[in-house]
């Protein structure tokens, strides 16, 4: 079943705090927007990549993807100001007709399994998202008081990649423009159409780089992965 995939990489790595885009600090050496492109470009069901970039990055990424040889990047549109912004400039160059998938260029682990239960899903339901099951325990806290727990069994961490039926991405896309919406995942964007979203069980290691520690993180599950276990 094959998809494309839109890969936001326009941010500005602020909570990274590394004085450039986060995506361009290596892991073992590779630039981590490098190692998320290499999923995509290996994966015999994976028909194009677009990928939202800031348009002084623009130059220097492309010689990149010559250097690591990436071919299946059809377009490099400008990114917006938000994340959000930035997909849907994607979403104007792709080309109908295949389930597009949308996933953080900061999340390097992403499992190729993952990806295929995701675009299996979205064929059957139209949209499906992975998230992994919330580990500690909830509590909702107002000015610094705990309200109340939260039944943890009903709770999910939400990941990308997010997969959609392209029509109803872009119907959601075009809703949230017109009314102004600004959410923080494509999901929130499809909730407000009154369409199912499946859950697909990711795993914990699909962390998004965001932070310093993630890197250490990051370079921990690279070793063990190379190391063959
Ligand atoms: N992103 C984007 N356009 C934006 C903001 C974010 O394409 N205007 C991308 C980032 O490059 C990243 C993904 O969306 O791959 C997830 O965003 P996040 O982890 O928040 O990255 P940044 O926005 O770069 O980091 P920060 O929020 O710390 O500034
Ligand atoms: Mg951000």
């Amino acid at each position: 079943m094959s998809y494309d995939v839109i890969l936001p990489a326009a941010g500005s790595g602020k909570r990274m705090g590394a004085g450039k885009n986060k995506l361009f600090l290596e892991l073992n050496n590779k630039p981590i927007l490098i190692h998320t492109l290499e999923v995509f470009e290996v994966d015999p069901q994976c028909r194009a990549i677009y990928l939202a970039v800031k348009d002084e990055e623009r130059t220097f990424i492309r010689s990149q993807l010559q250097q690591y040889k990436i071919s299946k990047v059809k377009a490099m549109p400008t990114g917006g100001d938000e994340r959000q912004h930035s997909v849907y400039a994607c979403m104007k160059e792709v080309v109908a007709g295949a389930i597009v998938l949308v996933h953080d260029a900061a999340r390097p682990f992403i499992e190729q399994a993952t990806i295929h239960r995701l675009v299996e899903a979205a064929t059957e339901k139209g949209a499906a998202i992975a998230g992994v099951r919330a580990k500690d325990t909830m509590k909702r806290v107002e000015n610094g008081i705990i309200q109340e727990t939260i039944d943890r069994s009903s709770l999910w961490m939400i990941q990308t990649p997010q997969a959609f039926d392209f029509e109803l991405l872009m119907q959601a896309q075009v809703k949230a423009e017109q009314e102004g919406f600004l959410g923080t995942d494509e999901g929130m964007l499809v909730e407000r159409l009154d369409q199912q979203i499946q859950i697909v069980e990711s795993n914990y290691e699909n962390i998004k780089i965001t932070t310093k520690e993630d890197l250490v993180f990051g370079e921990a599950i690279l070793n063990r992965r190379q190391g063959g276990n």
